[in-house]
């Protein structure tokens, strides 16, 4: 998918500083004009209400004590007929605690 953004952009945003910075080199190795990046909170999108066409959210659900304030908050941007698709681990049994201890697993 091409066009997420009001113009044809494509936006990417997240409240880290590294992520941020590997979004953006990974962005310049594609080489494309239509990729911007921001930094901001899920809870408080800088997007203006029904200005996008779809939304990719991935892995900020399950960490997030505050995740029932993202939901609202992609209902306001993507304008109505827009998707939102969602990619989240799902456990179905307890974890070891050598996995639960590990943030290098979180991300696995
Ligand atoms: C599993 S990583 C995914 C990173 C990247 N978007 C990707 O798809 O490869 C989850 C990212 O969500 C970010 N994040 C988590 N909660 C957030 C929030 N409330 N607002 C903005 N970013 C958040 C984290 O900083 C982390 O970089």
């Amino acid at each position: 998918m091409d066009r997420i953004g009001p113009d044809g952009s494509v936006l990417g945003l997240d409240f880290s500083e590294s992520m941020l910075l590997r979004a953006c080199q990974a962005g310049s190795q594609l080489g494309r004009g239509n990729v911007l990046f921001f930094r901001g909170d899920a809870e408080n999108l800088p997007l203006e209400d029904e200005s996008i066409d779809a939304a990719l959210v991935n892995g900020i659900f399950n960490l997030n004590p505050a995740r029932a304030a993202i939901f609202p908050e992609l209902a306001r941007v993507v304008r109505p007929g827009g998707a939102v698709y969602v990619a989240e681990i799902i456990v179905r049994q307890p974890l070891p605690p050598e996995v639960r201890s590990s943030e290098v697993d979180w991300f696995a």
